[in-house]
């Protein structure tokens, strides 16, 4: 089974990821405002996860939809945050043509597959579903930073206890992905992320298709710089 179907899809991420539920608060505000879009637009949460940042799109009179490949992410999404939602992957969205104003794909979710192909046909996938002129907002971690805030700990295994899980990182040989092995529950997650290069996600966006790409680096949409700890691209669909 691929990394991604089963580390997203455990009992065991929510509670390795219980911080990110409090960080909604003030990630989801400031994205849904750097997505940029008028109450009433039409915007597909790509992943959706189990809808921390929702409530967020929502207060800006967005009409949202949900999708992810994860069952048990959804079932949260629909008990907490009710609203379409699809079990889907990136790499075949059952959605039509031009069908969104928008598409939200936040917190590091994109670089999942194992080939470069594949994490372009979700870029690919993304603008097909966009109408022209349509925005992707694309919020990466900063690969700069993550290189930094790694090369202290890489390899050992660190414990959270209060959190109740064990984590080791390591790139992978050639520095292209991040490899993170976590112990919880009494079960073994490995997260294996390709980490692009600025240029490469410009690339990437280009040939899927964008343009009049914007890039921050914060989110409160200061302009980018390589050093910053989120890599956050705004690009409308040709
Ligand atoms: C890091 S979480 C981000 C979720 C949400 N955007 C957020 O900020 O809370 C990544 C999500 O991607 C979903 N996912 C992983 N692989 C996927 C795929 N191939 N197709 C669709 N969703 C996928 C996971 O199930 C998980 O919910």
């Amino acid at each position: 089974m691929d990394w991604f179907a089963w580390d997203f899809d455990r009992p065991a991420y929510f509670q390795i990821y219980a911080d990110k539920a409090v960080d909604a608060a003030s990630e989801g505000p400031a994205l849904a405002a750097l997505l940029s879009l008028p109450p009433g637009s039409r915007v597909l949460d790509l992943p959706c996860g189990w809808g921390r940042l929702h409530p967020h799109l929502r207060a800006r009179g967005l009409e949202v939809a949900g999708g992810d490949l994860s069952r048990l992410n959804l079932r949260r999404h629909a008990a907490e945050h009710p609203c379409p939602l699809t079990r889907l992957d990136f790499r075949a969205l059952p959605f039509r043509d031009a069908c969104a104003d928008g598409v939200f794909c936040a917190y590091t979710s994109w670089g999942y597959f194992a080939t470069e192909a594949e994490n372009q046909v979700q870029l690919s996938e993304f603008a097909r579903v966009l109408r022209p002129a349509g925005t992707l907002l694309l919020d990466l971690a900063g690969r700069d930073f993550l290189r930094a805030s790694v090369a202290e700990v890489e390899g050992y295994w660190l414990d959270f206890p209060e959190e109740g899980y064990q984590e080791r990182t390591r790139w992978s040989p050639d520095g292209r992905r991040i490899h993170t092995e976590r112990r919880c529950q009494g079960e073994a997650f490995r997260h294996d992320i390709w980490i692009p290069t600025d240029a490469e996600v410009r690339a990437g966006l280009t040939g899927a298709g964008f343009t009049a790409v914007e890039a921050f680096g914060g989110l409160d949409g200061r302009p980018w710089e390589a050093a910053a700890e989120r890599w956050i691209y705004r690009a409308l669909r040709r």
